[in-house]
This record gives structure tokens, C-alpha cells and sequence, in this order.
């Protein structure tokens, strides 16, 4: 698999590019950023590691190149500022990525290739590249609440001393300040996360804030986040890599899905070889579907706002 990452001279894109590169299942990267000389800087310190990291092709280069991608992976994009919400970013990403796609398509692009999008806000440019790029829906999707996810369960089993692997607590909806914790699903290891003592109402509200503010608290702390974003990216590329078709809270545009559509947010999305395979309804607390509502009345608010 070939995978372009847009944005590669840049931090997320970078990390990214070396979790993909560590588990040396991608053959192919090529990193492409407007600072090209970052890109091929990045290219080379990978290439460097090749040698006890595997075979897989890396290099830097260009849109043109780009043609024969099977997986175009976009980070680009200014970072929040740490008092910045997602959504405020919007105004000044969207120009940014309106030309990345644009580039996409002008230097041609194959008509089952996948677009990944980690750029923020991520389920706004997501739709947007849906609409842009037409290319089928489930081949346009977003990291939407994987890291979301993946910082809720990490902070979850950190507090309450638990196997971070064995804890399965999910974030569903907007990569934002909307986003929802599921908590009728929480487990650790298939036992309800809800049983547990510790697990009080208080601790439940506090991790969860948390989690929300992550973002931010790692944006005033080291500028941005690297690791756990890649490794939530690798997630997500090797799925498709290897056709899994694991059940992920990826952004896609939702098809009715919990009675939400036209609007691309994170509901529970199997995952595999051709993208999105499935959406899957799953029951949820009343007041947590309400939420997943609310939060695509709050997309669909802000995606009324972008002004192309
Ligand atoms: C985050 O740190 C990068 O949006 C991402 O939450």
C-alpha cells in the first residue's frame, strides 16, 4: 500500500509516517508538505531507520507523484492555539485545505483511492472533501474520535490502575467540544467499567473532561500532539491495510445512522480494505443519543458558516 501523507514535514505527519514506519507493514510513504525542504528532512531521518525498521520505500515528494496513492493521509493545517476551539479554526484552515484537495485532483488521482483526514476541524474537512473530491463516501473518512477515544481509555485505566488494553470506553460524535462519552459501554476487559466502585459519577465526569480538554492541554504543554495521534492514524490505515473490518469511531458521512445524516461525525464505522464498510446502529443510552444528535446540530451549524 502506498500511502501520500499531506503534511508530512509537520509534527502529526511526521509522527504519523514513523508509527506506520515502525510496524513496516506500509511499503510506500511519500512525504509531501509546502515546506519541502521540512519534507525532505523528514523523508531522509525515516529513510535513516530503514535499516532496523524494514523495506518500505520513503521519500519525499510531490502531487504528481502523489497520482498513484492508494491512501491520501491530510495534516496539514495551522495548529489550535490553546485557548482556540476546533471550530475556530475553521476560517483558517479551510482555505488551506480547499487547495490541498484541489491539488489532489488536479494531479489526478485513482478512482478507488481512500482520503484521510486528521486536519482540524476534522469532521468539517472531512465532509468537505467528500463534497470536493467525489469520490464514494465510505472512501472519505476522518481520525474523528479515535484519539479522543484512545485518550479517554488511556486516562481511564491510568487513574483507576487498570491495563490500558483491557479498558474500552468510547467517544462518539464531533472531534470538538461536543464530543460524547459512552459510558453504557465502558468495560474492562467485557466487565462494565460502571461496576466498579471507583468508577463514581464524579470520577466519570472529571475523566471525561479531561479527555476533552487533552487537546489543548497538549497544545499549551508541548505545541501539539505527536504520539498518541499517530499511533490512533496507524490504527485506522492498518484497517484498511488489512481489510480488519474492526468496529472504529471514525468520521464519515453518516447515513441515517442514529437518525443523523448529511454531516460527518464519528459514529461506530466498521472498517476496512474499501474504507468505511458499515455504519453500525448500536443501542446507546437515551440521553447519549441525544447527545450524538446534538452534536451534528452543532456540525451542521458551523458547516452552514464555511465559506469556500
Ligand atoms: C488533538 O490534539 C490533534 O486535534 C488533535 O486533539
Amino acid at each position: 500500500m502506498k500511502v501520500t501523507i499531506i503534511g508530512g514535514g509537520g509534527r502529526v505527519g511526521s509522527c504519523a509516517a514513523f508509527a506506520l514506519q515502525c510496524a513496516g507493514l506500509i511499503t510506500e510513504i511519500q512525504i509531501l508538505d509546502a515546506n519541502k525542504d521540512l519534507a525532505e528532512g523528514e523523508a531522509l531521518d525515516l529513510l535513516h531507520g530503514n535499516a532496523f525498521a524494514g523495506e518500505q520505500k520513503v521519500y519525499a515528494g510531490d502531487y504528481a507523484r502523489a497520482a498513484d496513492s492508494d491512501l491520501f493521509l491530510i495534516t496539514a493545517g495551522l495548529r489550535r492555539k490553546p485557548e482556540e476551539s476546533r471550530l475556530d479554526l475553521i476560517n483558517r484552515n479551510v482555505a488551506l485545505f480547499v487547495q490541498i484537495l484541489d491539488s489532489i485532483k488536479a494531479a489526478g488521482l485513482r478512482p478507488e483511492a481512500q482520503v484521510f483526514v486528521v486536519s482540524n476541524p476534522v469532521d468539517i474537512l472531512t465532509h468537505l472533501a467528500g463534497q470536493r473530491l467525489g469520490l464514494p463516501w465510505p472512501q472519505v473518512y476522518g481520525l474523528g474520535t479515535m484519539l479522543d477515544t484512545s485518550r479517554f481509555s488511556s486516562l481511564i485505566a491510568d487513574e483507576l490502575k487498570l491495563a490500558a488494553s483491557q479498558v474500552k470506553a468510547l467517544i462518539l460524535g464531533e472531534h470538538g467540544d461536543s464530543m460524547v462519552p459512552i459510558w453504557s459501554s465502558a468495560s474492562v476487559n467485557g466487565l462494565p467499567l460502571a461496576g466498579l466502585r471507583e468508577c463514581s459519577p464524579g470520577f466519570q465526569n472529571a475523566v471525561f473532561e479531561r479527555t476533552k480538554g487533552s487537546g489543548a492541554e497538549v497544545i499549551k504543554r508541548k505545541g501539539g500532539a505527536g504520539w498518541a495521534v499517530a499511533l490512533a492514524i496507524r490504527e485506522v490505515v492498518h484497517a484498511v491495510l488489512l481489510n480488519k473490518k474492526v468496529l472504529l469511531p471514525v468520521s464519515s458521512l453518516v447515513q441515517k445512522t442514529y437518525d443523523i445524516a448529511d454531516i460527518c461525525l464519528s459514529v461506530p464505522s466498521v472498517v476496512g480494505r474499501r474504507g468505511i464498510e458499515s455504519q453500525v446502529e448500536i443501542k446507546l443510552w437515551p440521553k447519549e443519543q441525544m447527545a450524538l444528535q446534538q452534536s451534528a446540530r452543532a456540525l451542521k451549524e458551523t458547516m452552514a458558516k464555511v465559506r469556500l
